[in-house]
């Protein structure tokens, strides 16, 4: 038995997935120890947008550690971070014009989401928060309460209290609209709030993501997002965006929602943000609502995370023009046109994404497993989400080579053909 297994705790659960041990990384390969080489359709669950050990943040991480600079600081003011936020406000923040503060949290997602909660209670003095059906926060109690999925919820303990969850975008029953539009599930939640009898009051906030990563790729519309910023607004809500995942590029610009017309009020970004896997969290918060906070109020010992500030402000770099997001747009085409086939051949599967995100929804969560199985044994390394895991989910770096690319397609192709006939 292996050390993992004697003493690692059952908790394990990627490890199960790819039974081997890994040794080495680069951009889109990972390598075990064995030498066989993966390519990486995961990335670190979202977290390596720029590829594993990307040279340019490595070097700079390498530079800064050598040059004694200072590696954990608190909150305290450094070099580093100074850099990072003088970037962050240069590259993403001015040209949107948007005036936001940036809270650094704890440096997990879910951190960043607690954040977010508690300012919006906080700015509000209103204790319910509405998240969203197939939703995924994070996994601590304020987030998990945030959470659908009743796997992980089921691991609280304790009730999970003040958060309502409402169907996503154009999830069905629709309140008997068959448009598929989801306009008549936020017109149903509008009508409560505005009835002084129903029992429900308007919430502290609306909690989302764009799209919903683990919850199965589902991409909400433009239209019902603008509809539901409306509805935050006109109840007194306030809207947060969870970008924790699908944001940092990967739908083809910096943050999921650029295109959709929205001005959130609470942005919650993690993963990605630290460049090369290094962790960092991060809330932007509108300043009125940030002026809510009090010093040390959601305080936390890892929010100067040094090192993730030199690599991130690499990562910021990729911003500074059209190149990255460009090839995003190429790649997410290539990916799209090597599914579709599947999609006209197979009754069975659905496609759904926006720039690098795509989930292959292949009905159940035993055919999924198959194909997760059989890729992994091909040398792809690709995972499941979405209700019962019937969801393959390509999430591979945006800076993946083309080549690669198309053999890890040609490899999730084949294998997701053969499981389909296995299994029809
Ligand atoms: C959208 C979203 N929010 C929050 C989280 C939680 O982040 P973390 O696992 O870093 O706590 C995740 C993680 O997958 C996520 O995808």
């Amino acid at each position: 038995m292996s050390i993992f297994e004697q003493r690692e705790s059952n908790i394990r659960a990627y490890s199960r997935v790819y039974p081997v041990v890994f040794d080495k990384a680069f951009n889109a390969k990972q390598t075990d120890e064995d030498g066989k080489e993966y390519i990486d359709f995961f990335a670190g669950a979202g977290v390596l947008n720029f590829g594993h050990n990307n040279e340019k943040m490595t070097s700079a991480v390498v530079d800064y550690i050598q040059s004694n600079g200072v590696t954990h600081s608190l909150d305290m003011e450094t070099v580093a971070k100074r850099t990072f936020m003088e970037k962050f406000e240069k590259t993403i923040l001015k040209p949107r014009h948007m005036d936001h503060k940036m809270q650094f949290v704890g440096p997990t997602g879910t951190n960043a989401v607690e954040a977010a909660m508690k300012l919006a209670r906080r700015v509000t003095s209103r204790q319910e928060i509405v998240a969203f059906t197939r939703g995924f926060h994070g996994m601590t109690l304020g987030s998990l309460a945030a959470t659908a999925n009743r796997y992980f919820r089921g691991a609280a303990g304790v009730p999970l209290n003040h958060v309502s969850h409402y169907p996503f975008g154009c999830e069905k029953p629709c309140m008997g609209c068959e448009s598929g539009c989801g306009q008549a599930n936020l017109d149903h939640m509008r009508s409560l709030y505005e009835d002084v009898s129903s029992g429900v009051t308007p919430p502290a906030a609306f909690l989302l993501e764009t799209i919903q990563a683990e919850g199965g790729v589902n991409v909400a519309s433009k239209e019902w997002i603008q509809a539901l910023a409306t509805l935050a607004k006109d109840v007194g809500a306030l809207l947060i965006i969870d970008d924790i995942q699908v944001g940092m590029g990967r739908t083809g610009s910096f943050f999921s929602f650029d295109d959709l017309g929205i001005e959130p009020d609470i942005i919650c970004l993690a993963k990605g943000l630290g460049g090369m896997g290094v962790p960092m969290a991060m809330n932007l918060n509108k300043p009125d609502l940030d002026d809510y906070w009090s010093p040390g109020e959601h305080t936390g010992t890892f929010r100067g995370q040094s090192l993730s500030f030199v690599a991130g402000t690499q990562a910021l770099a990729y911003f500074d023009d059209d190149e990255l997001m460009n090839q995003v747009a190429e790649k997410a085409e290539v990916m799209n046109e090597a599914l579709a086939p599947l999609e006209t051949n197979h009754a069975n599967i659905q496609i759904r994404g926006k720039g690098m995100i795509i989930g292959l929804d292949v009905n159940t969560g035993e055919r999924a497993k198959m194909i997760v199985e059989e890729c992994f044994k091909a040398g792809l390394l690709i995972a499941s989400c979405g209700t019962g895991g019937r969801v393959v989910k390509l999430i591979p770096p945006l800076t993946i080579p083309d080549e690669e690319l198309q053999s890890g397609l040609a490899t999730l192709v084949d294998v997701t053909q053969k499981v389909m006939e296995a299994t029809a």
